[in-house]
């Protein structure tokens, strides 16, 4: 190797433990004579991948830094107000450098182990308190994966919770017209397979009746209006059914209180409480409740008990990993989450305190007021006179302002051809006022003018200006100066074990690698400041990683065409199997609805099977682990006119590679079914085997254990599907992929199955 080679390979001997030595003493313990003696031994050669991946050589982690940095200066960082659920905002750099930037943080497990895990434990219940006082809600979890999937859960839940799984007799969910497009979207996709009826109006003209088992509306909503749900909130209890609230926490610091307004659950994005845009996301989503869905809510709840010696001690509770026991019973598939994120939020909280909460929420508030008033000085309209942070200007001269905005390198939501959202945040300063208000003026070049302001606020409706008290507990009204703020940071990282202490000894799924390199361009504004509804030749950058990011996987899993949007594993399943079903259904098999899954499977794969609509059959395993053929022979011979697939895991939760995996993919595509390959497992096929390889039609990877996203205390996730040719034009689309960039004139092209907002399928 010559010296430059040596130079590549440098990133590989840095970041793979073992030396030679080690490696051969390893060897000679197990009696093999080598790696690729092994590897013959024990991946059978029927599946061998037989030439070298062709994806490009390595770079030397220095070529790496400057290559990201060119890619990132494709992507354009405009003044951003657009909105609809994102929002720029300040990360305190003592967050910055202390948590995300932060080994200690982000290279950390889930909390299984509770005694190895109190600080972040600690932290994720911060979170919960937050959103718990801020929605006025009794209880939260530990995150979710975005605000939509979290809309959508509270829909499940509440259609869970009133139905009977063989018995349904409130079938109708009311979706208020004024939800975020994208959230509607998830609610239609979550709702089809599982036969909830999704009815679309104003809350206004709403009769909720006893076929109705939920209701969801948006505070403040899609076009920043700040709406008084209590009436409508006493109509829906009084037919026996349950709201949601789709919400913004920042608002809420001045608004009342969901639950006081009476809202069951309250859902919505903690991104702007310190998180990186980043074109969508990973954010945390929040999911609040009433007591009675304690044992229902999805995800993980933190809880306080008591250790051995009596003392206080923080463990995962409640629903914590509840598709393991509950399987095909569960009424959620979510797993990993946004930890990290949900970190960084409560951190945000702890730092800035309720009194600066508040300050950061009445001066976006401000602000928005002096531009609303501003506008409307020159002659426009507004949707709404109540308002926090979203205004929606009425006009017929979309045409000149958005060129005026273009011009002067902002970018504004163009909702249609007559209707102009704005939304502020904590990063619009009074000089900022200036080049927005300029949009409006009738003139091409921009002029000068005095700017008013007023710190009262008028367009808060003085019934619903918030009066209770919030984030009362010590802990976010102690660490407001920097150096306490480290500290504590410091004193919870110093309980946890995480990859900057020691190796950690769980799973094969987990073990991972993050390199600083891989971690560092997450914080450069050119990919972190960048809004995932911008114009698309705003976002170069994203599309080239996008495009050779779905290329490389597709050539690690010898498949066709991939899709990013699923953020994590267990969703990716999900987005999997639909696309499996809409595959059987454009065929006209409509009636394709049975997964064999084997029982050895990770619970996730029969919820998320339930949930995609399929009916779950178990498949038999021998002693060894192996799936037992013979059983599985037998039932998809029984449901061989409606089996839809099976689902493995490969190698199996056993760690090993079955031989017989051919022959168990043969089977089922006999019978007509799909076959879906849980990745899960991934790291030990790469470059050895692929899903394509050993007959899978279809599989998740989980970037967050095979690749390079950090498993940050049990997330964020990120788990691409990647499929065969003939899957590849029933893959999810998003509503936003077909207009450049900005909702005007939108159509949907495809059913949007998840959300993940900065990718559209790609082709390979
Ligand atoms: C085998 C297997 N399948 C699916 C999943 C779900 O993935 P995620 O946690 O990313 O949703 C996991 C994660 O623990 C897993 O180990």
């Amino acid at each position: 190797m010559t010296l430059f080679e040596q130079k590549s390979n440098e990133f590989i001997s840095r970041h793979i433990g073992p030396n030679e030595a080690e490696t051969k003493s390893m060897l000679t313990t197990i009696g093999v004579s080598s790696i690729d003696d092994l590897i013959s031994k024990t991946v059978p050669a029927s599946i061998r991948m037989n030439h070298e991946l062709n994806i490009p050589a390595a770079m030397s982690e220095h070529e790496y830094l400057k290559h990201i940095k060119e890619i990132s200066l494709k992507n354009k960082v405009y003044a951003n107000y657009i909105g609809q659920g994102y929002y720029d905002t300040i990360i305190p750099s003592v967050i910055l450098r202390n948590i995300f930037e932060n080994p200690g943080w982000y290279t950390q497990y889930t909390p299984y182990q509770a005694e190895i895990s109190q600080g972040r434990l600690e932290s994720l219940l911060n979170f919960q308190t937050m959103v718990s006082d801020l929605t006025g809600l009794p209880i939260a979890n530990a995150s979710l994966l975005d605000e939509a999937t979290a809309a959508a859960e509270a829909m499940t839940m509440f259609f869970n919770f009133l139905n009977r799984q063989d018995h349904v007799e409130r079938p109708k969910f009311f979706v208020d017209t004024d939800v975020f497009p994208q959230t509607k979207d998830v609610l239609l996709t979550r709702a089809l397979p599982v036969g909830i009826e999704v009815i679309e109006a104003s809350y206004k003209n709403a009769m909720p009746d006893s076929s109705w088992f939920g209701a969801i509306v948006q505070y403040p909503n899609d076009k920043g209006s700040i709406e008084d749900y209590r009436e409508f909130v006493s109509k829906v209890h009084a037919a026996g059914a349950y709201v949601a609230m789709s919400t913004d926490l920042l608002a809420l610091t001045l608004l009342t209180s969901p639950g006081e307004l009476g809202a069951d659950v309250a859902v919505g994005s903690a991104q702007r409480f310190g998180v990186p845009i980043g074109y969508g996301g990973p954010h945390a989503a929040f999911f609040a409740a009433r007591d009675e869905f304690k044992r229902n809510i999805p995800g993980r709840i933190i809880g306080v008990s008591i250790d051995a010696y009596g003392n206080r001690a923080l463990r995962m509770a409640l629903q914590t990993r509840e598709q393991h026991i509950k399987r095909e019973k569960a009424t959620s598939n979510i797993c990993t989450a946004q930890a990290l994120l949900a970190n960084m939020a409560a951190m945000y909280a702890v730092y800035h305190g309720p009194a600066g909460l508040k300050n950061i929420a009445k001066r976006v508030a401000t602000l928005t007021q002096t531009v609303a008033e501003s506008i409307e000085q020159r002659g426009f309209e507004l949707v709404s006179q109540n308002f926090f942070d979203t205004i929606v200007v009425k006009t017929g001269e979309l045409a000149a302002i958005k060129a005026k905005a273009e011009r002067q390198q902002i970018n504004l939501r163009y909702i249609d051809s007559n209707h102009i959202g704005i939304s502020l945040d904590e990063t619009t300063g009074i000089d900022d006022l200036y080049d927005l208000i300029n949009c409006f003026e009738n003139d091409k070049d921009p002029v000068a003018f005095d700017i008013e302001q007023d710190e009262d606020l008028q367009h808060i409706p003085v019934s619903l200006k918030r009066h209770s008290p919030f984030l009362t507990h010590p802990v976010f009204n102690t660490h407001h100066s920097e150096s306490q703020m480290m500290r504590y940071i410091k004193m919870l990282e110093n309980k946890d074990l995480s990859l900057n202490t020691s190796m950690i000894s769980l799973g094969s799924c987990t073990m991972k690698l993050n390199a600083a390199s891989e971690m560092i361009p997450l914080s450069w504004a050119h990919w972190s400041k960048i809004h995932p509804f911008v114009p698309k030749d705003q976002a170069e950058g994203y599309e080239t990683i996008v495009s050779e990011l779905s290329k490389y996987l597709c050539e690690i899993t010898a498949f066709d065409a991939c899709s990013l949007q699923p953020n994590s594993g267990a969703q990716g399943e999900y987005a999997g199997l639909l696309t499996i079903k809409r595959y059987h259904e454009s065929r006209g098999d409509k009636n394709r609805n049975v997964m064999l899954i084997p029982i050895s499977a990770h619970g996730t794969n029969p919820a998320s099977a339930v949930m995609a609509g399929m009916k779950v059959v178990v498949v038999k395993a021998l002693e060894n682990g192996y799936i037992d053929i013979e059983d599985l022979k037998a039932k998809a011979q029984q449901y061989s006119a409606i089996l839809s697939g099976i689902m493995i895991t490969y190698p199996s939760t056993y760690g090993v590679y079955e031989e017989t995996v051919k022959e168990i993919t043969a089977i089922i595509h006999q019978h007509g079914g799909q076959v879906y390959m849980d990745g899960a497992n991934m790291n030990a096929q790469v470059g050895l085997t692929a899903p394509g390889l050993i007959g899978a039609d279809v599989c998740h990877l989980n970037l967050h254990k095979t690749f390079a996203i950090p498993h940050g205390g049990g997330g964020p996730g990120m788990g691409p599907i990647c499929v065969k040719k003939h899957l590849a034009d029933h893959l999810p689309g998003h509503i936003n992929e077909d207009v450049s960039g900005n909702n005007a004139g939108s159509k949907k092209l495809k059913a949007l199955y998840l959300l993940r907002l900065m990718d559209r399928p790609v082709s390979c």
